[in-house]
Formats: C-alpha cells, sequence, structure tokens
C-alpha cells in the first residue's frame, strides 16, 4: 500500500511532488523517491526510510526547480527488501521512461526471466521494474506511449495502480489502474495524479476517480481517460471534494478505525493476490515450498494477533490434520515449552515488533525450531528473524485498534491451512474447491455486506452503550472471534468484557447474568447452532437479554437479533469480523471516545 503522485503544470513539480508524499505518508513510508523531467533529460533521486531522508538527497542535488513535471512514490514493501534500490520511481534500460507503481504484480516471476532473455538486465527484486521493463520493450517500434502501456498491461496480472514518464515527451504523464487506488486532481493549467486524494488537495478540490481497467494521459493544460485495452476515451464525472486534508486522509471517514474496517475486502484483495489459482482450484505459497509440512505446530502472538491464531488452529487441524498448539507470547517464552523435532513455530504479528513475540521466537529458534513469520511490515525484526515469512499485505495499520490486520491474518491463515491440506493430501478437492471459490468472491461479498452492517451496528450499540459489562459468547472456531469482539470492545469503548466458550457459560459465568447484563453471541447456521442456541436459553431464564450474530430462517429468539449474509464455512468469520469491529466502534464514538487512540495503548507494543 505504497503512496504515489505525479504532477504535470506551471510549478516546480519536485515540491508539489514532496508535499503531495507527506500527505500520504500514513500509505507507507520505508522508502522514497521522486522523478522530475527537465532539459537535461530525466533525473531520479530516491533514498530508504522517510521522507526527510529524501529531502536531504533532494537539497543535496543542486537546483531542482527546472522541472514541471515529476512522479513520486512512498513506498510500502511488497516485493524486495526496504532499500534504496528498490525504491521506487525505477527506470528502463534506456534511462527515459521512469515508473512509480502501487500493488503487486503476480506473474513478475515469468515476465522477468522472458525480458531476462531477451537481454534486459535487472537492478532491484522489484515486480515493477519488471512492469516498467515490459513497458519499455512494447515502446520499442510504437510510437505511442498509451499503446505501449496497454500492450504491456494486457500481459501483467494482479493489481496496479502506475504513474510513468518518458523524457522524450516532457509534460505528459501517463497512469493506469487494476485493484489499486488512483484519482486524478484537475486544477487550472496543471493536473495530479495521486492514490489518494489528499496528496492535491490544497492546489484542487475537483476529482476524477480512475476505475479499473482505465488509462490516463495528463499535460498542464489537457487529461484524458481511455479504456486501457481499447484506448477508446471513456467519459467521466468531475466531483468537488469538500473534505479538508486530515479527513482526506481518512478517506471522507471519522476514523482511521472506521477506514481500515471498510478497508477489509481490499485487504483480502491484496492478500490473496498471485497465492490463489481459481483455474486449478489450489493455492500458492511458494515461500512455504522449502518447508516441511510441519508436524505439529506452535503458534505464538499477542493479543488481535493471537486470537487469529486461536482461529487458525481449528483449520490447521482439520484440513491440513496439523496438531496445533496456540500460546500467549509473553506466557510461552517463560514456561519452557517443549518443543521437538518437525515442530514449526508460527510467529503471528502485524507489526513484527512486539516484544514477547520476538522473545517467543528467539527461544525456538535456541532450540533449532524453525520459525515461520506471519507479518504485515515488510523489513520488521519478526520478518529479519524468521526462516520463512509470508506477508499480510494488508497495509499501513493507522488505528490502535488492530481490524484489517486480523482479517489479513485470517485470509492467510486460511490459505496456509489449505496450502498444507493440498501437500499433504489431507484435504478432499471438493472441500478445496469451495474454499478457493469462497475466498475469491468474498471481496465483492463483504464490500455489498459492509453498509448494512454499520447502520446495524449504529442501531444496536445505542441501546447498550450504558452497559457496564458484556460477555461475548461463542463455540468453535467463533470461540476465539467472541474473544476479539470482547477485546475490541473494552480497548475502545473502556466497557469491561470477556469471550467466553458458550458451554463454558454453566461452569460459572452465568452467576454474573443479569438483566443489566447483556450477552453478545455470536449463533450462526453451522453444526454448533443448536448447542449455542440452548446456552442463549440458560441465559435468557436469567433475566439476560441477548445481541445475537445470526442467519436469517433460524428459530433463536433474542433481544436483537443480527443476521449477517450467509458465507460457506470458516468463510463467516468474515462476516462476524466486521460485526464484532463495527460494534464497538459505534458504541466508543457513541460514548465520545478517542477511536484511534485510546487511553493506556501503544500501537506497537515494543517492550515488555
Ligand atoms: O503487532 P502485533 O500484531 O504483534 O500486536 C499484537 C497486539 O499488541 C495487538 O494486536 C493489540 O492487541 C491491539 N491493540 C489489538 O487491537
Amino acid at each position: 500500500m505504497c503512496g504515489i503522485i505525479g504532477y504535470a503544470g506551471h510549478r516546480p513539480a519536485v515540491p508539489v511532488c514532496i508535499e503531495g508524499l507527506r500527505r500520504l505518508e500514513y500509505r507507507g513510508y520505508d522508502s522514497a523517491g521522486v522523478a522530475f523531467v527537465e532539459a537535461g533529460g530525466l533525473r531520479i533521486i530516491k533514498q530508504k526510510g522517510k521522507i526527510a531522508e529524501l529531502e536531504k538527497d533532494i537539497a543535496a542535488s543542486g537546483n531542482v526547480m527546472q522541472a514541471m513535471t515529476g512522479i513520486a512514490h512512498t513506498r510500502w514493501a511488497t516485493h524486495g527488501e526496504p532499500n534504496q534500490v528498490n525504491a521506487h520511481p525505477h527506470v528502463d534500460d534506456s534511462g527515459k521512461l521512469a515508473m512509480v507503481h502501487n500493488g503487486i504484480i503476480e506473474n513478475f516471476g515469468s515476465l522477468r526471466q522472458m525480458l531476462q532473455s531477451e537481454g534486459h538486465n535487472f537492478v532491484s527484486e522489484t515486480d515493477t521494474e519488471v512492469l516498467l521493463k515490459l513497458i519499455s520493450r512494447e515502446k520499442n517500434g510504437e510510437k505511442s506511449v498509451s499503446k505501449a502501456i496497454s500492450k504491456a498491461l494486457q500481459q501483467a496480472e494482479g493489481a496496479y495502480a502506475i504513474v510513468l514518464v518518458d523524457a522524450d515527451r516532457p509534460g505528459e504523464i501517463w497512469a493506469a489502474r487494476k485493484h489499486s487506488p488512483l484519482v486524478m486532481g484537475l486544477g487550472t493549467g496543471e493536473n495530479f495524479l495521486a492514490s489518494d486524494i489528499p496528496a492535491f488537495l490544497p492546489y484542487t478540490r475537483e476529482v476524477v476517480f480512475i476505475e479499473d481497467g482505465e488509462l490516463v494521459h495528463i499535460s498542464a493544460n489537457s487529461w484524458k481517460v481511455m479504456d486501457a485495452v481499447t484506448l477508446e476515451p471513456v467519459a467521466k464525472e468531475v466531483h468537488t471534494i469538500t473534505w479538508d486534508v486530515q479527513a482526506a486522509q481518512k478517506g471522507g471517514y471519522k476514523h482511521f478505525m472506521l477506514k481500515e474496517i471498510f478497508e477489509q475486502p481490499r485487504v483480502i484483495r491484496d492478500c490473496l493476490t498471485g497465492r490463489l489459482d481459481t483455474k486449478e482450484k489450489c493455492v500458492r505459497l511458494p515461500e512455504l515450498d522449502t518447508l516441511e509440512v510441519p508436524k505439529r505446530l506452535v503458534i505464538v502472538a499477542c493479543g488481535t494477533s493471537y486470537h487469529a491464531g486461536l482461529w487458525g488452529k481449528y483449520l490447521f487441524e482439520t484440513w491440513a490434520r496439523i496438531p496445533c498448539e496456540v500460546d500467549i507470547a509473553s506466557e510461552f517464552r517463560y514456561r519452557d515449552p517443549i518443543l521437538c523435532e518437525g515442530d514449526l513455530v508460527l510467529s503471528i504479528s502485524q507489526s513484527g515488533e512486539t516484544a514477547d513475540t520476538l522473545a517467543g521466537m528467539r527461544l525456538a529458534r535456541e532450540q533449532g525450531i524453525p520459525v515461520l513469520g506471519l507479518c504485515n511490515v515488510v523489513g520488521s525484526t519478526v520478518s529479519r528473524e524468521s526462516d520463512a515469512v509470508l506477508y499480510t499485505q494488508a497495509g499501513p495499520e493507522i488505528s490502535v485498534a488492530s481490524t484489517k490486520a486480523m482479517c489479513s491474518q485470517l485470509t492467510m491463515l486460511m490459505t496456509m491451512a489449505l496450502y498444507w491440506g493440498q501437500k499433504s493430501g489431507s484435504i478432499n478437492a471438493q472441500i478445496m474447491q469451495q474454499a478457493v471459490d469462497g475466498l475469491h468472491n468474498l471481496p465483492e461479498a463483504l464490500d455489498d455486506a459492509l453498509p448494512a452492517m454499520r447502520e446495524t451496528a449504529r442501531t444496536i450499540s445505542r441501546k447498550y452503550a450504558d452497559s457496564r459489562s458484556f460477555l461475548y459468547l461463542g463455540r468453535g472456531p467463533n470461540y476465539p472471534l467472541s474473544m476479539e469482539g470482547a477485546l475490541k470492545l473494552k480497548e475502545i469503548s473502556y466497557i469491561h468484557a470477556e469471550g467466553y466458550a458458550a458451554g463454558e457459560m454453566k461452569h460459572g459465568p452465568i452467576a454474573l447474568i443479569d438483566p443489566h447484563f447483556p450477552s453478545f453471541a455470536i449463533a450462526l447456521d453451522d453444526d454448533l447452532f443448536p448447542k449455542v442456541k440452548s446456552n442463549l436459553i440458560e441465559v435468557q431464564a436469567r433475566g439476560g437479554k441477548i445481541v445475537a450474530l445470526t442467519n436469517s430462517g433460524l428459530d433463536l429468539d433474542v433481544d436483537d437479533a443480527w443476521i449477517l449474509p450467509r458465507a460457506w464455512g470458516p468463510l463467516s468469520a468474515f462476516m462476524i469480523l466486521p460485526a464484532l469491529q463495527l460494534f464497538a466502534y459505534e458504541t466508543a464514538d457513541y460514548l465520545g471516545k478517542d477511536v484511534d487512540q485510546p487511553r493506556n495503548l501503544a500501537k506497537s507494543v515494543t517492550v515488555e
């Protein structure tokens, strides 16, 4: 999830681009770079680290104020280490085309091989350089840059928003998108392209949203949107933005948490890019190819990542038949755990910097046990200290309460269970097919469901906002989800909440129940529904009020039945999770709490 900007106009392009990057820095920040076209040709300045590092290099690079056309990038690494060579913009062999990219080109490996066999050299490890060199190849013998881009994009699979300049055509910029955001800003004598509106908001509020499959050409005084295949013009509507910059960074949402909840369909899509083969009905995780199928999986994590691990256990055991233990990292590290040959420790961490999780994985490595990292931040300590690493591709998560990161972890855990199930032959073809098709269709289904979910969350949260305590109840894989629902509620609304296995109620907690102590139940149409239902009847018999996430057509009589769309098997988690997140969000917002930065909490717990 990188930030990109392109500028063609009457102002010096470099300061406009750098200022734009600053307002996009929340999208990613492990390296940054700018390319600009001036009389002497194309110049590129890029550097590892935050934008301040790039600015130092720019200051040392002499006069950069002549160029009126430029492109720039702030990176959130997906391929290759976050270093200067992998930083964008990338340049083609002729030194004339430069490009920035946000997204993932799935077939970059085979394209790279093809280009190498034709004599192209690669300096970086990125998929971006591959796509650029493919465009450059198509440009040979092609007068139109748009045509070259179009031809190259027809060979590329995956997600992208690209912005490109050509030293032979100063004053012009090209861009295209598929599954990665791209917007165009229309000024007077200047036009902009960016991954997000804040990049150009100080200059213009007139915006055109670029859609998948569109290709754009701009100059200072013109703009054109075309179909990326036929190059026929596409009519576009110009929108006027009324938000301020801060609101725009939140995409018009009131809080980052809400924005991140609504990003989840995109997160699932990014996570699955290159990993799901819908033709062959299988999953591909080349990162795991060199590892044996573990004899036992030991998951070590904290907080929300721990809940994701607990949920994953069900799939590892059911589909891959791998015995699985899940430990809170701060417990694991001090309890002298028994680890054996054939074990694999899976360390789950959004940030990749959580002190206890790191200590847990170090303990395992000291005993010669391989560690697989599942994390969101390329180059983080978890990724560096693991024997193999899988990235969750969720993009930077800003709200302290983790939402989209867990969604990406669940997606990856499911994919891993399918991968090991297919490798060991323990999963049957029908399940595999249902899972692959279900995952493929999931982003759209969730996108459709989220707006109504938010409305329901708002209505129900108002009724319960004065509660002092909540029990969250679930069974099977919905038990860890109930723990996550409780964690979300307590961390942002400060209402006490506990997640409980519904079947455990009668062993103690039911004593708490009275008309002022509500329960939030997960009672979906699955094998355990009859069991959950009888647990809820027991609660009702003690006067307890119940909100239940459920499906239509079920015989369930509760105070507030929250009907969720049906989803196949474990995919129901992807409907349950945002409902839990939205309930916590709406409660906290209604109570006037600081949703994005709750008291006493840090985004990343890097000390013990
Ligand atoms: O970065 P990590 O995934 O390792 O972080 C683990 C926990 O600190 C984190 O999930 C925390 O529980 C969040 N505040 C939950 O919303």
